[in-house]
Order: structure tokens, then sequence, then C-alpha cells
């Protein structure tokens, strides 16, 4: 199986991800807090580009069935229901609705690797559950740092490595190519204390010095939420919710989830 890592989105290519299973990364916020939302019972969630496009779609939409959510500079855009912390996305908020999710650096990954053969949203919160994934799928994989204003981040590189230590079973293939070695790498470190290594990102102390260090803390911890945020029609659902099984007839994998 060919790994590839971006370190961040900017320039990732619909040939990068053409029929490969792609993981897009981000973990402080939008990722964790698309799994948080799956897993407090919201159908969907729509990750939008940019403005216009969530206000599209949450004009043809009746406001009691969505909640629209989303940040610029870390804060809660106006006039949303819902800013970028994973904490917010209760039950009581968003169980039965969709969200649309609008962020700087995650909802525009997602949206730019789209046309992957498999895409799915990744953090510490779900990795293992990624790394299951695919291994079941069986395909080429691509992981997609969100990354920070187009420069690589600490928190979303170390989560690739943490990815590839377990895909790999912690021994990096002599053909790793440059950036899934420098991930790895990085990861396998400082794989005594992560915790360390993640406080000193920017981009957790950038969000630690506005007053989110809960969402920080939260965002950290390692398989706590097993979900698997897949996406189809425009949309990620919990990929076990859908009706029909997309790894069927997909290389050697199988459908067995649970
Ligand atoms: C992003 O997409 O850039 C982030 O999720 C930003 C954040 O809210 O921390």
């Amino acid at each position: 199986m060919d790994v590839e890592v971006f370190l961040t989105h900017s320039n990732v290519t619909e040939d990068d991800v053409r029929d490969r299973s792609v993981v897009v990364i981000d973990v402080l916020r939008a990722c964790s807090t698309i799994a948080t939302a799956l897993q407090n019972g919201a159908r969907a969630v729509m990750p939008v580009p940019d403005m216009a496009e969530a206000s599209k779609i949450a004009a043809n939409l009746d406001p009691d069935v969505y909640r629209l959510g989303g940040e610029r500079d870390a804060e809660k855009i106006e006039g949303y229901n819902l800013g970028n912390s994973p904490l917010e996305y209760s039950r009581e908020q968003v169980e039965d609705r969709d969200v649309i999710l609008n962020t700087t650096n995650g909802t525009k990954a997602l949206s730019r690797a789209r046309t992957a053969s498999h895409l799915v949203a990744g953090c510490f919160l779900n990795a293992g559950r990624v790394v299951d994934f695919i291994r079941e799928a069986g395909r080429d994989v691509a992981i997609i740092c969100a990354g920070r204003q187009n420069r690589l981040s600490l928190e979303d590189t170390l989560c690739a490595g943490l990815m590839l230590e377990r895909l790999w079973d912690g021994a990096e293939p002599d053909a790793a190519t440059d950036s899934a070695h420098t991930a790895f790498t990085l990861f396998h470190t400082d794989r005594h204390d992560v915790g360390a290594a993640l406080r000193r990102a920017n981009h957790a102390q950038n969000l630690v010095d506005r007053g989110y260090s809960d969402d920080v803390d939260y965002c950290f911890q390692v398989d706590a939420l097993p979900v698997l945020p897949y996406y189809t029609d425009n949309r990620l659902v919990l990929y076990e919710d859908l009706a029909s099984a997309p790894l069927d007839g997909d290389g050697d994998a199988s459908r067995d989830t649970a």
C-alpha cells in the first residue's frame, strides 16, 4: 500500500487523491468538531470552503433542522449558531440536525479532497478507527494535514505520524516518502510524551491564549471517540450508518466494520 502525506492542504490536486483512501486531519479543531457532532447524533456535517457556500446551503434548509457553525480567527462567525469548539456540539445542539461547517483550514481541506475514492475526517479522537478503515479499504492512501494558513502545523503532523506508526506497526518501510518519513519520525521521537510535544504547538498556544484550553485538552485525547466520519453526497456521515457499503467490491476489503 502506497502512503503519501501532505503536510498542508494548499497544493493538493485532484490527481493527488484519485483512486486513494484519503484522510484529512485537522486536530485543532475542525475534524475533532466533526467527530464530536456525529457522535452526538448530528445527521450529517456538510464541510464548506467559504461563507458563500455556507449561506447558499443554509438558504435552502428549514432553520429548525440545521446548525450553522464555524470560525474565523478561532472565533464564532457573526450570525452563526455555533463556533468551532467541539464542546459546543452537544447532543442538545445537534441531535437529528444537519451541521453546515465553515472553518479556515479544515473544511477547505475536506472540500479540496472531495473527489477521493474514500474520504474520511481524522484527528486524535478517532485515530484508531481511521487506521482500521485504511487497512480495510486496502487502497493506496493520502493523508492530508490541513495545516494552518498554508503552513505545517505540529498537531496535524504528529497525528499523521501516529496513524503511520500504527499502519506500519512501528517500522517505517524503506520506500516511505520524505513527508511520510517526516511525520513518522516526529511522532516516533516524541511518542513517550506526545502530550508535551502537542502543547508547544503554535495553534494550541493560540487557542489557550484565547481561553479555549478545554478544547485543546479535549482534542488531544487519543482514541476517545471511535467514530468514522465518511464523506458521501457532499456531507460527512457516520460510516456505520450508511445504507450501502462503500467498501464492497473494493479490493479484498469486506464491510465488517464492527
Ligand atoms: C481551521 O479549520 O482552521 C480550524 O479548525 C481553526 C480553529 O477553529 O481552531
